[in-house]
Order: C-alpha cells, then structure tokens, then sequence
C-alpha cells in the first residue's frame, strides 16, 4: 500500500462514519506563540475540545502534519521521528470510547481497510492512579472485540494520559494501539517495554480540563481525539523492517548512499538520523523559518547541525544537506506544495547553515580530538572552555564523548558555567560606568551588542567614528556616535545585517588583563584613556585565545558581557537621529 492510499483510506473511513474532512494545520502554530509547533492534530481543536461549536460539525477528521522533539535522542531506532503525519479522528461532544475503539479496531482489521493480523495487537489502558479510576469500560470494550486479557496492560499517567500541551488544558486518559514487528511470532503475554511492540495509534478520551493551578475539571463535553502515526503503520502494513524503508524515506536514504558512497545497513543509525533530520528542516524551511538562536530557529539549526554532524561521521566532507531537498520534493511535492513553491529559500538556508557549522566544527573537532586522545575522561571545564571559545554546541560535546566512551561531569560543567557568569558579573559591578543601569540579563546583552554595533557603525562608516556615550536598560541600547553626516537607510540596514551576522557566528567573548600598551597593540578600542590604570580589561568578540588580535571587536571595557554572541536574539535598529552637531543616537533592541 502507498502511503497516499494510506491516507485516502483513512479519510474515506470517517468520512463514511459522517466526518468532515479538515485540511493539515502548518507545523508552526498559528496565532500561538506558546509552543513552538505544531506536535499533533489536536492544537488547531483546542478551542472545540473545551465546548467552542466546530463549523464543519462535531466529527472532524484530518491528516496533520507533526513535529515533535522530545524523543530524538531515540531516531534511529525503527520508529521514532521527529517529523511525521498523524492521521485523526476527532468527537466533539459526539461519539465516545465505543465507537471510537470499535471502529479503530474495524479499519486496523477488515479486510477492505487495512486487513493487518488481528493476532498481532496488544492494547494500553489508563491504570488507576490517586486521583482518577482505572479504565475499565474501554479495557471491556476491546475484550468484547476479541482481545485476549493478557494482551491488555494498564499503565498510570506517564503512559495512558495525554495532553494538555502547555500547562493546562484539554486532557484525559487514553489507549493505545500496539503491534507486533518482531520476526518471531507475537508472544501471547503483551510485555509494553519490549520494542518489537510498536505503538501505532493512540485514542484519546478528552474528558477533563487542566487548570493553571493544577486542578482537573470535567469538560462540558466528553471528546475523543486520536492519532495514528502514517510512517509506522505504512511500515507495518508492507511489512517492512523500520519507517526507513516506506516510501516516504526510500528515496532520502538512496540519496545519502550515493553521496557517502556507503550503505544504509552499515550505518542505520546515522542514515536514519540524517534523513530524519533533513527532512523535518525542510519542512520548516518551507514554512520560512529560518535558523536562529533562539526558540523556533534554534530547534531548527539543531536539527541541520546535528544532521550535518551525522553526515561527518559518514566521512561526508562535501556540503550535502541541500541535496535531500530534491528526494524530499519527489516524495512530498504533491502533498504539501510549499516545499516546491520555496525550493530556492530552503536550498539556500541550508547551504549557508551547513557552511557556518563546518566552520565551528572543524575548529571544536581538532580541539576536542587533541584532548580526549591522551585521557579518559573530560572534565568539565575543559567542555565550557569548548562551549566558550568556539561556540560549540553542548548537546553536541555530550554527544561525542558518549560516543568515544570517555568519563564527563556535566555537572561540573553547569558549575563552571554559572561560577564564570557569576565570576563576570562581581568582576565587573561598579567598574563599568559607560552607562550599564542595571545588571540583569536582558542588560548584559544589549552591553555586548554595543560593542558589535560599535564596531559593525566604524565598518559601515569608517574608522573616523567614535563613541561618545551609551546608555543600557532592560529594553533597549542607546548609543551615542560622532558622525558628521545621516547614515543611509542602506547604511544603517547594513550595520545591522553586521551585527545579526556577527550573532549568529557563534562569536565567543573573551576577557584579558592587559597592560594598556599591549591593549593598543592588539588594536583595542579605548575612547577614554586617561581614565584607565596601568592595567585594563578587553573584551574580545571572535578570536581565538591564541590569536586575539584577529577578534572582531576589541574593546577596553570593565564588562560583563555575555559569553557566546549566540545567545542575543535578533537585533534591530528602532531609531536613529540627531543630538547635537556631529552627534548622532542609536536605539536599537535585541528580540
Ligand atoms: N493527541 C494524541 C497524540 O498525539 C492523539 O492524537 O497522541
């Protein structure tokens, strides 16, 4: 069976049983900027779950496409994804547990739906756990179908109970769908913890709503909400070994052996961890989101980086990412056309993500090899001075010294962390008076961006430049400038495409005593000199340890500052204008 006939079939079954077909909602959720996207057919309901009336009626079916994250230390197994389409039937206030189980039940096996081998099903059921009763009526209801009682396991609330998404919310007990992969036959005990049990649906009885303080009301109505996952259950319709050999991942994986030039059954996990990732970065790219630093942009760059690591490890040297897009067109062209439509955009952002980490990871790579070559285990300083200098992701140095099998205490890393911001802050309080009012946060940010934007204004409008104040609360930045003439709307668009390029280097910052003479040798800003001792701090934006004068920016300054630029946000100039004569004035925020 095709996927697409998957699909129909799943949508002709409810409409048949009177639902209205809906049309996917996109992965990042509109009008919620509460999560970050779109992890099941349900977001778009909420509303109608907690009594609101649905125009297209109280039977709704649709076909959504999902991102979820949680799981993806587990792609790379036969089912997990991070990216896949949920098909869902949905009753608001309609039908309940026995419609929605028997009629589960009758498209998993019929003969004109699906036919897959009654013998092969095991069922999860709500357990009882201290505020809410076992489910016992639907644990009944699947009996009455012929499932044996040893194929029916109750488990509490970490297992058979979803939602809400946020904190509160429409939620309820659930049970869920099991099947038997393994190539022996199913044993005749369900055992939930054995993986050759693959969960391929979940029915969900929203009956309760959870409040912000943590209380469960009954909802007005009793709604089923339910998922099937497309990849796992096309797989075991074609009896196929993992997700990885349907049809909406055969072309991705043919592709990626064409350019390592290895074989997927040598390297499944990076294979499947590649593809994976690609494909959920595509379809985000598609939706125009682009990589970043923060929330949205930041899953999505970790999914390309982690992808582009993967593809290291397969010796891949070339830049690749942006060659699963073809591969993902021929497989999905024609159910969602955005990916079609903004090709040009998503090749590009992929090119330039790809070419940006291979830079920081060429550099951590060397570093990190040179120290785990010697010891067998990595202290955590050594990892923060990594994270520090080069901006290498932490996920990314946890994931490596798994690999190489070598001792890590990650708990002594987030001690250095927070000793070095605290270390940064007391260091510096009372000795930096260029304007810093408070030091929250938000304020330590805007003081490194000053220095971006003090640097990026001289390259835009030349060395001549000067600062001639500045001013920092937890809103904005102000900076005061000599220049003689307006900068250009050009100009300023430039200054600030700088200083976001500059952010999204993953600059680290780096502080060094100095005496003030080597300061000015390595080229270091200083406007007021004669305040200065003997000895002064400069922060360095960009360079290395060991070459500090090829850094960014070089500034004399008491600090703090943010270790790592990747942690800014996005910066925007909100206005500029005149002070005085040959004064000018910057305000700009970070988001
Ligand atoms: N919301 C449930 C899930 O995602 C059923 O659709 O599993």
């Amino acid at each position: 069976m095709t996927a697409n006939e998957l699909r129909e079939k799943f949508l002709k079954f409810f409409e048949e049983r009177e639902h209205k077909i809906l049309p996917s909602s996109s992965l990042i959720p509109e009008n919620d900027p509460t999560v970050l996207f779109t992890t099941a057919g349900m977001h778009s309901l909420i509303p109608f779950l907690l009594g609101e009336k649905h125009p297209a009626g109280s039977r709704l079916c649709k076909i959504q496409e999902c991102l979820r994250t949680d799981d993806i230390e587990k792609v790379g197994d036969i089912a997990h994804l991070t990216f896949f389409e949920m098909l869902g039937n949905w009753s608001l206030g309609d039908y309940f547990k026995k419609e929605a189980i028997e009629w589960s039940y009758e498209f998993l096996t019929a003969k004109d739906w699906l036919n897959l081998d009654k013998d092969k099903l095991a069922i999860t059921c709500f357990g009882n756990d201290k505020q809410f009763s076992r489910d016992e009526e639907s644990a009944q209801i699947w009996e009455n179908l012929g499932i044996a009682k040893n194929r029916i396991a109750f488990l509490g609330k970490k297992d058979n109970w979803w939602g809400p998404i946020n904190d509160a919310g429409p939620c309820g007990p659930d049970t869920e769908i099991f099947y038997w992969v393994g190539e022996s036959k199913a044993p005749e005990v369900f055992d939930p913890q054995n993986n050759n049990w693959v969960e391929i649906w979940n029915n969900v009885f929203m009956t309760y709503n959870k409040t912000k303080e943590g209380n469960f009301e009954l909802l007005q109505q009793k709604n089923v909400d339910t998922g099937m996952g497309l990849e796992r259950t096309l797989a075991v319709i074609n009896h196929l070994p993992s997700v990885f050999e349907t049809e909406l991942f055969l072309p991705l994986i043919k592709q990626l052996e064409l350019i390592s030039k290895k074989k997927y059954e040598n390297y499944p996990r990076e294979f499947r961890i590649i593809a994976d990732h690609l494909k959920a970065a595509i379809f985000l790219l598609s939706e125009k989101l682009e990589p970043s630093n923060v929330e949205r942009g930041y899953v999505l760059r970790r999914l390309i980086r982690r992808a582009v690591r993967f593809g290291r490890l397969l010796e891949i040297k070339e830049i690749f990412s942006f060659k699963m897009l073809a591969p993902v067109i021929e497989i999905y062209g024609n159910v969602y056309p955005l990916i079609k439509e903004n090709k040009d955009f998503i090749e590009e952002q992929l090119v330039k993500e790809e070419e940006k980490f291979s830079k920081t990871l060429l550099k951590g790579m060397n570093i990190l090899e040179k120290i785990v070559e010697n010891q067998k285990s990595f202290s955590g300083k050594q990892a923060f001075d990594l994270y520090q200098s080069y901006g290498f992701p932490l996920e990314l140095i946890k994931e490596i010294i798994k690999e190489k099998d070598i001792r890590f205490d990650e708990k002594e890393f987030e001690e250095e962390f927070k000793k070095h911001q605290e270390l940064s802050r007391t260091a510096s309080s009372g000795m930096f008076k260029g304007g810093l009012t408070t030091h929250s946060e938000k304020a330590i940010k805007y003081h490194t961006a000053t220095h971006l934007l003090h640097r990026a204004l001289r390259d835009v409008l030349g060395e001549e430049v000067e600062q001639r104040g500045s001013n920092i609360n937890e809103e904005r930045l102000r900076f005061d400038y000599s220049c003689s003439k307006k900068p250009t709307a050009e100009q300023l668009k430039k200054i600030e495409e700088i200083v976001n390029e500059k952010i999204q280097e993953n600059l680290s910052v780096i502080k060094k005593e100095m005496s003030l003479k080597e300061a000015k040798e390595l080229g270091a800003i200083g406007l007021f000199e004669d305040k200065y001792g003997e000895r002064v701090s400069v922060y360095f934006i960009g360079g290395e340890e060991n070459n500090l004068k090829t850094a960014y920016s070089k500034e004399i300054c008491g600090g703090p500052h943010v270790i790592n630029t990747n942690v800014l946000g996005y910066f925007k100039i909100i206005k500029e204008e005149a002070v005085s004569s040959g004064v000018r004035r910057i305000k700009a925020i970070l988001e």
